[in-house]
């Protein structure tokens, strides 16, 4: 099967999140099961565009344009060169000060056009059997797909909802969208939205957890699109990430003190404490990397955190994202001397800080999957996290039941509240006093399984059920 897979960001390439990293280790994994996926991409500023032409127009949304295949990376790209809307300072969405681009809606619509016309061309002796859409930036390809006349089956996995890529009606005729089609595909309260013209033009759709594809379909969590993914409810499933276990081996990986055992994770937590100026604690030293959003529940923390500190564990916190954040959190650092703060995006800071934790904190409000409690389940690094999306899927809590059939991975807590979390955090000092039970923990989260050796199956039999035509 061959897939043209789309998306606004793909690691090691580009990544803001983690989006990318599932959009960068899918095509490897699927591989090995005889599916070849070839993954369209913009040409951002710094993305290498040498290769063959495979498609070229002299006006896309305002300016020359082509598709140039290369391999990078393990990866067979696909890159839309339209230096008019992509070779431009700052990142994929921003501008370098942070405001989103003005014309963030034409340049993914480009994106997606360009997907759909190489659906509908092929690229050289390569056409793709299915075209696999991810998030609100490539939403508009089934509208394009359907303007070309093309039948090519779409796939459209949603990794967050909260972003819908919604612009006012008006601009329909600067994307180049069909006004026949608004009412049924992509007007959403009166606008338009690239993500509800996904789902509506899907002939399946996926998100990223099981538990999440059952949220979307709430008010609580749909964002206002549940009705439609209601709608859609019977090509709807939920398929949990994997992490690649290449880069995510605690035996292996280069930016720390390798080790397979218990015993070799000790150093690597002694070099962390060193690297945060932390001193030395018995407690647990607990990290969190992450996006400073409000999704991510970082002020439930910073409330909840007096009951870490008190006990005398420690944490250490790598983000970037909303300045308010970013400030409560550095200057509450300066007054407590168990918090350690790096604002940033650092790669190899993310992986000495998985390896050296004792646990890893994820409290978000939603989370359709998280990766991060999956690098600390890899990692002997017990996770706490909120029950919701593929944080409920992903660990088991160390309920009573779970600790005495051995099957406990983590702890979970519900309500998304700082009193809850609170609570949790009460639980996870207690769980690593019992030097034992945590031991126990550790090693049961170090076998679970977080690749891709069920997920990228399962995308495999979606993308055969909609090849097959029905019977
Ligand atoms: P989301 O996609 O919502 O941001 P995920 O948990 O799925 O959440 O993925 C986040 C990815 O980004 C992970 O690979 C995580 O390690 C990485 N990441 C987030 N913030 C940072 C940071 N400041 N430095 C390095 N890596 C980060
Ligand atoms: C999104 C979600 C995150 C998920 C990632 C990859 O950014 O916020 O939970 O893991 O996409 O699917």
């Amino acid at each position: 099967i061959a897939v043209l897979s789309v998306a606004s960001e793909c690691a090691p390439l580009v990544k803001t999140g983690g989006l990318a990293d599932v959009v960068g280790a899918l095509p490897r994994a699927l591989a090995s099961l005889d599916v070849e996926v070839r993954t369209l991409i913009p040409g951002y500023r710094g993305v290498a565009t040498d290769g063959a032409t495979v498609a070229e127009w002299d006006d896309l949304w305002g300016g020359p344009a082509r598709v140039v295949a290369r391999s990078e990376a393990g990866l067979d790209l696909m890159i839309l060169e339209a230096p008019h809307l992509f070779d431009r300072a700052g990142g994929p969405y921003m501008d370098a000060s942070g405001r989103d681009w003005p014309d963030n809606a034409e340049r993914f619509a480009a994106l997606s056009f360009a997907a759909a016309v190489l659906a509908r061309d092929g690229a050289g002796d390569w056409t793709p059997d299915v075209v696999h859409g991810h998030d609100w930036q490539a939403g508009l390809v089934p509208e394009y797909l359907a303007a070309h006349g093309t039948d090519v089956p779409f796939v459209f996995t949603v990794h967050n909802i909260a972003f819908a890529g919604t612009v006012p009606a008006d601009r329909g005729a600067a994307l180049r969208l069909d006004p026949a089609r608004y009412a049924d595909h992509y007007e959403f309260w009166g606008q338009i939205s690239s993500l509800k013209a996904g789902l509506m033009g899907a002939a399946r759709i996926t998100t990223v957890s099981q538990t999440y594809a059952a949220e979307l379909m709430t008010p609580e969590f749909g964002m206002g699109l549940d009705g439609v993914i209601r709608h859609r409810a019977p090509e709807v499933t939920g398929i949990v990430n994997g992490i690649d276990t290449d880069i995510w081996n605690p035996a292996t990986d280069p930016q720390i003190a390798p080790y397979s055992n218990l015993t070799g994770k000790a150093a690597n937590t002694k070099a962390l404490r060193a690297e945060m100026a932390l001193p030395a604690s018995k407690g647990p030293l607990c990290v969190l990397v992450s996006r400073l959003t409000d999704q991510k529940g970082i002020d439930l923390l910073l409330e909840a955190s007096p009951t870490l500190l008190d006990r005398g564990g420690q944490l250490a916190v790598l983000g970037s994202g909303d300045p308010a954040l970013e400030g409560a959190l550095l200057e509450r650092a300066a007054h407590a001397p168990g918090l350690a703060v790096r604002i940033g995006y650092d790669e190899g800071l993310s992986h000495r800080m998985i390896a050296g934790g004792d646990a890893i904190l994820v409290p978000s409000r939603f989370e359709p999957c998280g990766l991060t409690q999956l690098y600390g389940l890899r990692y002997g690094t017990v996770p706490l996290v909120a029950l919701t999306g593929g944080l409920a899927d992903t660990v088991i809590n160390a309920s009573p039941a779970a600790l005495a059939a051995g099957a406990a991975t983590g702890v979970q807590f519900w309500p998304v509240t700082a009193h809850a979390l609170s609570g949790a955090l009460t639980r996870l000092c207690d769980l690593h006093a019992n030097g034992k039970v945590w031991r126990m923990m550790q090693r049961k989260g170090m076998k679970q399984p977080v690749g891709w050796e069920s997920s990228a199956p399962a995308y495999r039999t979606l993308y055969e059920d909609c090849t097959v035509p029905p019977p």
